[in-house]
């Protein structure tokens, strides 16, 4: 009772302290460009702001919530105003970390850490915490509502963060669709964001714009005087994913959550605590690039012993499918996953060091998977007739290729669900342990979004599962992912994006696509693109179209090294890598794990130019692309170890190469070269460069 009282009289002295006081509190990152104001204004209101270098980032910015009773649906008072701070603490923080794969081989984890406790005032109140870490790239907050007794299980109906801009800024946004992220991505003013405008958003599997104004996140912003600010969010679980709603007026952008079936957004019991909100900013692209703040705000791998977990480069029976000489489902008398078919895969990657072959339409119910809406539309463990899942269990072992497994769900989520388990012991019982999931068409339970917070939980819930049966993950068409994978290193990619697919049947990827995805979409993780396209004249497959995909083949090997990810695809036929064996080499020697990375020049949608460290290896491999113009550029190679000679081999677009007119013209020269080296490089529009550059023996 006597330390109740002495409790209750500490607290209360905080109250009286902080409530009337106006008094920001700052924090500055460890190198003190990045500055975080807090405080309650007037109404009792918390306001953020956020500068880099003394520009402002974010102009004072609204946070707080709008709750509701679980049971009886009624409104709690809104945690947005009339509140009162009752313990503010600030720390720092210097760590170092190492990821099981990833773009470097160790990661500082270096930040100022300001924690404010909030609360309402009066018997009923509720109280919770707002946690502000500072990095010297950026920022991230979360909302904690911890244990009380005012609150337990609760509704968030609205979340009130608001990210207040200084300017109408250049953006590089897709539309705020709550299913789908598989957009070109647009390049406006906020001004001129309408994500209903055909030519900002076409994409066949967007299924309904609810706000013409919103955009998703990682949404990149350039300003005029030269600032990069990307928002984003970290450690997406249990809450559902933040769109941005965009106020032209004065350019504020407030969280828009994902509704469930009934328009609630989440559902939580306290304790209880959000995702993080981030904003990593600079005056350089290139540290947009190699920042690792979004990672450092994820909890470390619940995975203690990753030895079974295997950065993989794979070929598969897909593309064949996407370009229509072959089909899924087996009726059609031109089945992809055949027993002959999937062994000329086996051999191909056995020939050529590729640890993994996908197949696709391996099991039945790909006669009306599409569009359907049917819950119950595949199980995981009836293959077709022609495809031999034993015999290929024995050639593939006898290969040492491991085969993938695919689980299409068209997004009958229930049905995947209940057969889970079972899925992943035949998948264990016949040797695979890697699984691409697929959310293709509308989710059921019915209502539901790909990006609410009950397909956020079946996503994790999926990389638990899978990491109990040590099986690698790699999840199509799922929410963006939000640095998960340092939590769950056995979730190796997802798709979340517009991939390498689009360039088969839709109006395909822009050339500026390449050039923006690592700003915005790689932000959160890395993507399973399927890059390494040969045969670029579509024509080659359908006589009526006249498009090349719309980059040119060097570019496609630059992107080798342009995307990281421990997950690639050579996502091309056998029969187009036969015919060009000299370019396929790059594919085959280039990592998919590193050591290092190097962030050498970026602009967002014109260029980028990396170059990275193999792991446990001196091989370096560089890449260098382009949108729609031709560049040079010159790379100084200043990171390789002084006094060594190096063999580079340059795969470059020749002269007369075009994205439109001539894209697969493409030379490879060799040439020695040391640390004092400078190569000049010339990329054609729609172009790129890929550089390996190993020891010389
Ligand atoms: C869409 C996926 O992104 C693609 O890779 C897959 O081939 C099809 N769905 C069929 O599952
Ligand atoms: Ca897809």
């Amino acid at each position: 009772m006597y330390c109740k009282k002495i409790a209750f009289t500490i607290i209360f002295l905080f109250i009286a302290a902080f409530s009337f006081a106006q008094v920001k509190t700052t924090v500055r990152s460890p190198n003190k460009n990045i500055e975080l104001n807090f405080w309650l204004n007037d109404q009792g209101a918390p306001m953020y702001t956020v500068s880099y270098k003394n520009k402002e980032v974010l102009l004072p910015s609204a946070m707080g919530f709008e709750l509701k009773q679980t049971m009886s649906n009624e409104a709690l008072p809104a945690l947005k105003d009339s509140l009162v701070v009752t313990a503010s603490a600030q720390t720092t923080s210097n760590t170092q970390w190492k990821p099981v794969w990833g773009d470097v081989k160790e990661i500082r984890d270096h930040y100022s850490q300001l924690v404010v406790s909030l609360s309402q005032k009066g018997d009923k109140a509720i109280s919770f915490n707002i946690i502000f870490k500072v990095y010297d790239d950026g920022i991230g907050f979360r909302y904690e509502f911890p244990k009380q007794k005012n609150l337990g299980h609760f509704i968030v109906s609205a979340e009130k963060t608001a990210f207040h801009l200084a300017g109408d800024h250049k953006a590089f946004w897709i539309p705020g669709d709550y299913d789908s992220n598989e957009f070109n991505p647009n390049i406006t003013k906020l001004s001129e964001v309408n994500a209903e405008d055909p030519k900002y958003a076409a994409n066949i599997f967007a299924h309904k714009f609810f706000d013409k104004d919103a955009v998703q996140t990682p949404l990149m912003l350039k300003t005029n005087d030269g600032l990069y600010i990307n928002i984003h969010e970290a450690a997406l679980v249990n809450y559902p994913a933040m769109n941005l709603h965009i106020d032209k007026s004065n350019f504020t952008l407030s969280s828009v959550l994902v509704p469930d079936a009934l328009g609630n957004k989440a559902y939580l019991q306290a304790p209880a605590k959000t995702p993080w909100r981030t904003i990593i900013v600079s005056d350089k692209a290139t540290d947009i690039l190699a920042s690792h703040t979004i990672m450092n705000l994820n909890d470390p791998a619940v995975i203690k012993d990753p030895s079974w977990i295997k950065p993989t480069k794979y070929v598969g029976v897909w593309w064949e499918m996407h370009v229509g000489k072959a089909s899924w489902d087996s009726a059609s008398g031109k089945h992809g996953a055949t027993t002959a078919n999937v062994k000329r895969y086996i051999d191909f990657a056995a020939k050529h060091g590729f640890a993994g072959v996908l197949v696709e339409g391996w099991n039945v119910g790909w006669e009306d998977w599409f569009g359907q809406y049917k819950e119950n539309v595949f199980d995981f463990v009836t293959p077709y007739g022609d495809f031999d899942v034993k015999g290929l269990q024995k050639y593939a072992a006898s290969k040492k290729v491991k085969l993938i497994m695919h689980h299409e769900t068209s997004a009958s989520v229930t049905n995947y669900e209940r057969q889970m388990d079972t899925a992943y012991r035949f998948m264990k019982a016949h040797g695979y342990d890697a699984v691409k999931t697929g959310y293709v068409g509308h989710i059921i339970p019915r209502g539901e979004h790909h990006d609410g917070q009950w397909m956020i939980n079946h996503y994790v819930r999926v990389a638990q599962k899978t990491a109990s049966y040590k099986i690698m993950l790699d999840a199509h068409e799922p929410v963006r992912p939000t640095g998960l994978h340092r939590t769950y290193p056995n979730w190796l990619a997802s798709e979340a994006a517009r991939g390498m697919e689009f360039n088969a049947w839709s109006e395909g990827n822009r050339p500026n696509h390449d050039v923006i995805l690592p700003f915005t979409r790689f932000m959160g993780g890395p993507m399973d693109y399927t890059p390494g396209i040969f045969q670029l004249e579509l024509n080659y497959w359908d006589k009526t179209k006249k498009e090349t995909i719309h980059t040119t083949l060097a570019k496609q090997l630059a992107l080798y090294v342009t995307i990281c990810s421990p997950l690639q695809m050579a996502a091309d036929l056998p029969e187009a890598y036969e015919k060009k064996m000299d370019a396929f080499q790059f594919i085959k020697d280039v990592a998919v794990d590193w050591d290092d990375s190097k962030y050498l020049e970026a602009e967002p949608g014109e260029y980028i130019t990396v170059a990275r460290k193999a792991k446990g290896s001196k091989n370096w491999f560089v890449g260098a692309i382009t949108n729609e113009n031709g560049r040079s550029t010159n790379v100084s190679l200043d990171f390789l170890d002084a006094g060594k000679k190096y063999q580079a081999i340059i795969y470059a677009d020749a002269a007369d190469a075009d994205y439109q007119k001539n894209p697969a013209a493409y030379i490879i020269s060799k040439q020695v070269v040391d640390n004092k080296s400078v190569l000049s490089l010339k990329l054609a529009a729609g172009g790129g460069c890929a550089v390996s550059i190993m020891p010389v023996k």
